[in-house]
């Protein structure tokens, strides 16, 4: 099937991986997430490459912005308009609209509420990063400075979603760790975290920090107990409407 973008500016992407050359994402891989743990200003030239890829990156994400708008999902409509996502195992992503009715639901929409303390957000199956993405596009709209006061936990056992995930918020500038890995059994393969304005805005992080971090932020997403008995607790029924006889049955029972 032909793939089908609902940008023009992601055949761009599509241009950087031609038939038969070896996969973007393993190129991102490669030669921008680990390779560029190695550069120093001794060893550019050896990196020319990378720098070239990543260079044509910020390019296409530059056209794709003035297309889509800012803090858009470039990496997950590729992947849905050549029909690269993983369906098997229940790939798909959430419409950006969804993910901001959510996100309303769910942030502070006071500028004095988002900077009272630093957030830390986790979202254990992340997908291309669009509730990351969304959450920086509220903390743009509501701050209207750019300032994002939060950093957000990425987690997706899928190596491609892993990695884009990542790229997105390099090229988007968010405050970020993105795990290669499996958020039920905390397994952990690679892990990158993103920090924007710094001289080398993102760093690999050891498997065991990165399991640290990602149990910090899977606690400090729950909501207190309390909260979610308040919640949970079922709402009484009018003594009206109760049925006058409860046939009251237990599994040793059920069939005779
Ligand atoms: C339905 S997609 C949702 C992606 C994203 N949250 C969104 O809404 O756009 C679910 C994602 O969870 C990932 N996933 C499934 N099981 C997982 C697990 N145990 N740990 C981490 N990620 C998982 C899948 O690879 C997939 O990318």
């Amino acid at each position: 099937m032909k793939p089908h973008y609902a940008h023009k500016s992601l055949k761009l992407l599509k241009a950087l991986e031609p038939l038969n050359s070896k996969p973007l994402v393993d190129r991102i891989y490669d030669e921008i997430l680990v390779g560029g743990q190695s550069f120093t200003p001794a060893t550019a030239e050896a990196h020319q490459p990378a720098v070239e890829l990543l260079g044509e990156l910020m390019n296409v994400h530059a056209e794709f912005e003035a297309e889509a708008g800012q803090l858009q999902d470039m990496f997950g409509e590729y992947l849905e308009g050549s029909m690269q996502t993983n369906q098997e195992n229940g790939q798909f992503f959430t419409p950006m609209s969804a993910v901001r009715m959510m996100i309303q639901c769910m942030l502070p929409d006071s500028e004095e509420k988002l900077l009272e303390k630093p957030l830390w957000i986790c979202d254990p199956a992340c997908g291309t990063g669009r509730f990351m993405l969304g959450v920086a596009e509220h903390f743009n709209r509501v701050l209207e400075c750019g300032y994002f006061n939060f950093c957000i936990v990425n987690v997706d056992v899928d190596r491609r979603a892993a990695i884009y995930c990542t790229m997105n918020a390099i090229l988007n500038q968010i405050p970020s760790i993105t795990i290669w890995g499996n958020s039920l059994s905390l397994e952990i393969y690679d892990a990158f975290a993103v920090l924007p304005g710094h001289a080398w805005p993102w760093i690999r992080v050891a498997k065991g920090r990165a399991r640290e971090l990602l149990t910090k932020a899977l606690e400090s997403s729950k909501k207190p107990t309390e909260e979610i008995e308040q919640q949970a607790a079922p709402t009484p029924v009018p003594k009206a409407v109760q049925p006058k006889k409860l046939v009251q049955m237990t599994f040793g029972e059920a069939g005779a």
